[in-house]
């Protein structure tokens, strides 16, 4: 694990090239751009996940905008099934007045952006929506809008391009997946 190339594709059915990614959030940020026209627009990054994607996203976007960060992590090992989010880095700016985008790697269950979003809500923003650069829709166990979407995938385990396996292969300039058992 702690030498060598990493930046090899997986045996798993979904597979997104760099070339594939950068098109979409050209696509996605302008979409962004032309919705958000004259307002106050905050995007949040919801740490660890997403920090690649919010690199690369802010960048397609040609207007005013701040940003900000969270961080969650799970309680225990069911948050599977309870949706429990514990937050362990908390937002530094306000959102009063501010029409927010929260900004995640990938909506599987929706539990955790379901929580997320009750969460900012309480915050008073002057909107809420969500961006995520993918979603797994047939995990789904609570219905959430996904505002500015990268690309529905079939039900694999995915990393690289910010997402995980055991805190390894962030760096990924791609996404790609697990072959699965
Ligand atoms: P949810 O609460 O089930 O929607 O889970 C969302 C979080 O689980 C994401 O923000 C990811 O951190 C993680 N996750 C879900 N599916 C995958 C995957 O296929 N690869 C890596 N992380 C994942
Ligand atoms: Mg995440």
């Amino acid at each position: 694990m702690h030498q060598g190339r990493v930046f090899t594709t997986g045996a798993g059915p979904v597979q997104l090239s760099q070339h594939q990614i950068a098109e979409r959030i050209v696509e996605l940020g302008e979409q962004i751009r032309a919705d958000h026209e004259g307002q106050d627009l905050h995007l949040i990054c919801v740490l660890n996940g997403a920090f690649v994607f919010m690199a690369d996203l802010v960048r397609a976007i040609d207007m005013p905008l701040t940003i900000d960060f969270l961080a969650v992590s799970s309680y225990g090992s069911d948050t599977k099934t309870s949706g429990e989010v514990k937050l362990v880095k908390d937002l530094d700016l306000s959102l009063a007045g501010k029409h927010v985008i929260l900004v995640e790697d990938i909506v599987d269950t929706g539990l955790t952006m379901k929580y997320l979003l009750g969460y900012l809500e309480g915050r008073n923003p002057a909107s809420v929506k969500v961006a995520s650069l993918l979603s797994k829709p047939s995990r789904r166990r609570v219905e959430v809008q996904v505002d500015y979407l990268g690309f529905t995938i079939d039900d694999a385990f995915v990393y690289g391009y910010g997402l995980d396996v055991d805190h390894h292969f962030r760096n990924l300039p791609f996404v790609t997946s697990q072959k699965p058992d």
